[in-house]
């Protein structure tokens, strides 16, 4: 396959989630629903929609089968889909490492499985995030409760100075999201990562190398986007009548891989329709049906 975009992406989707337990004893977080679709729905959606086209997945061993069923190869959406476990949650920057042949000498652009975002001009923004060939960009999002995050801290021309990892006492209030671009030296930093106190390779110590190195660009997220949080049940249910709420409202989906596969064309009319014949009981599956007949042109 030939992509437009050269980058790689990395869906990190394993983790115990203990925090949801008992709904996350037996299956990934990232399987369960957030009102129409599985959470993975969502990231693999923002990587979509920045153009990145070859993907792999981190996960357990146990979810693993689970994630293949629903998402295969993903030759079906035009793009490629393929998986890594991870036996233990060693850290988001262990990405890196498990993916290391993956990524070979591309760059790479991490996302966290259990990541929603969603805003006006966000598609634009992660498309130019793509042409990235040296450094790094990460994104800052204005919060009230920084402390459970990665944190900013500013200087007093607000250039970042360093990232603190969940600070008792934050810095500011921007918290770094859950998606991260990266150069090819990233393989190399996180092999050179020391575990931290929690016995994780931290992403904020790569963001903090990059940093200390002038090639970290931050880009701080407007306040008309939405990222949201699926850490707790009362997260998920907020993230779940969130999307419920817009989607009744307009009548069209946020998350929808499908759609945006056939709207950036790299799916046809037929491959779409034959996606959403498989699930036209459901309607997920018949709004699949009816984007054929809707002539109007919606931007993604
Ligand atoms: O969501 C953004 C935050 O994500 C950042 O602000 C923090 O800097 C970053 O450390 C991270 O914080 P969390 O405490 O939310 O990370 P958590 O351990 O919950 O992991 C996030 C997701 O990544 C979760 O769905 C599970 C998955 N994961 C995590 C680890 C540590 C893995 O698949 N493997 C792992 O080893």
């Amino acid at each position: 396959m030939s992509w437009d975009v050269y980058m790689k992406g990395i869906i990190l989707a394993g983790g115990k989630s203990s925090r949801l337990f008992p709904a996350t004893i037996s299956m990934s977080k990232q399987l369960l629903p957030i009102y129409d679709k599985p959470l993975i729905y969502y990231p693999l959606s923002t990587l979509m929609l920045a153009g990145i086209r070859d993907i792999l997945i981190i996960t357990t061993p146990y979810d693993l089968p689970l994630f293949q069923r629903m998402l295969g190869d993903g030759l079906s959406l035009g793009i490629r889909l393929t998986y890594q476990t991870q036996s233990s949650p060693q850290g988001i920057a262990h990405a890196f490492i498990l993916g290391e042949s993956f990524i070979g000498n591309d760059t790479v652009c991490l996302i966290l499985g259990d990541n929603l975002i969603y805003g006006e001009g966000l598609s634009n923004t992660l498309q130019k995030c793509t042409s990235l060939t040296q450094g790094s960009t990460i994104f800052g999002y204005y919060v009230r409760d920084p402390e459970r995050y990665g944190v900013v801290e500013f200087d007093e021309n607000q250039n970042p100075t360093r990232i603190i990892e969940k600070p008792k006492t934050p810095p500011s209030n921007y918290a770094v999201i859950g998606l991260y671009f990266y150069d090819n030296q990233v393989i190399n930093i996180a092999k050179q990562l020391p575990f931290s106190a929690r016995g994780e390779l931290e992403i904020t110590d790569i963001n903090n190398y990059y940093l200390q190195q002038k090639q970290l660009q931050l880009i701080k997220l407007t306040r008309g986007t939405a990222w949201l949080d699926t850490g707790t049940a009362d997260a998920l249910l907020d993230a779940a009548n969130f999307i419920q709420v817009l989607e009744c409202r307009q009548g069209l989906k946020i998350g929808c891989p499908e759609e945006i596969a056939w709207r950036k064309e790299y799916i046809s009319t037929t491959q779409l329709l034959s996606l959403a014949k498989a699930i036209s009981s459901s309607d997920y599956g018949k709004y699949l049906l009816n984007l054929v007949t809707d002539h109007e042109i919606i931007t993604i």
